[in-house]
């Protein structure tokens, strides 16, 4: 789907039905969420390489950003064949992080777990608090990744050839840029993946530090 075409669809007035005018809508939305991500991407991972990048870590919660990234997938995915779900406590759960990039890390690895599982697509993003660390997991039941790439995939520009015939138009940043977010977050990504299965990408934050320091004894033994 193009931008362009779609536009010109709507445009042309042949489309009467307002449901279907929904629906092409919908589809726009998506293509401008895709088109944000990518751009995002290439710049952010030009101002990686000149270690230009800069993050605002503030409390935020995450509760509603993974709700909001989940709407907006769906949105841009009118049609069927798409169920994504979102599993979160009902209490608010806050890191030190920046939003924006959070963000971004969500849809880049959302957009994998789409783009990499043919057929009828089950997502979920779950997010879980325990004592040490935030963890916001997306698990898809796609093709999975060879234990031999599993290494590569961080790697700028780095493309399976199973990816490449699947969705060509990608660009291999993506996880580049989600490892370098959560690098600057004191925290790390971690994968499973079974080939053929699906896989599963975390995001590990760290709980707040300062909290835990004023808790523990000054002068504890080491
Ligand atoms: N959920 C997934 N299932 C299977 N393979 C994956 C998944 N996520 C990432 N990969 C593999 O890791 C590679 C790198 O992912 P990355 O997101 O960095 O780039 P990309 O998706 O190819 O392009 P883009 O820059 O547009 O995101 C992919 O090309 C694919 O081979
Ligand atoms: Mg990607």
């Amino acid at each position: 789907t193009s931008l362009r075409g779609l536009a010109d669809l709507l445009r042309s007035g042949k489309i009467s039905e307002e449901t279907r005018r929904e629906r092409l809508l919908g589809l726009m939305a998506g293509e401008c969420g895709r088109l944000t991500r990518f751009l995002t991407n290439v710049l952010d991972f030009g101002k990686i390489e000149q270690n230009a990048k800069v993050y605002e870590l503030k409390e935020t919660a995450l509760g509603p950003l993974v709700r909001d990234v989940a709407e907006l997938v769906r949105e841009g995915h009118p049609d069927a064949g798409l169920e994504l779900e979102v599993v979160a406590p009902e209490s608010p759960v806050t890191v030190r992080a920046d939003a924006d990039a959070v963000r971004q890390a969500l849809l880049n690895l959302v957009d994998n777990a789409l783009k990499y599982s043919p057929g009828r697509k089950e997502v979920t993003v779950d997010l879980a608090a325990g004592p040490d660390a935030v963890v916001i997991t997306v698990k898809d039941n796609g093709m999975g990744i060879a234990p031999g790439d599993r290494d590569k995939i961080f790697e700028p520009f780095f493309r399976s050839s199973q990816a490449v015939a699947r969705a060509p138009s990608g660009v291999g940043l993506g996880l580049k840029v989600v490892k370098h977010i959560m690098d600057s977050h004191d925290g790390r990504v971690t994968v499973e993946s079974e080939p053929g299965k699906g896989s599963a990408f975390g995001l590990v934050f760290p709980r707040a530090r300062v909290e835990k320091e004023t808790r523990e004894p000054p002068f504890s033994s080491t």
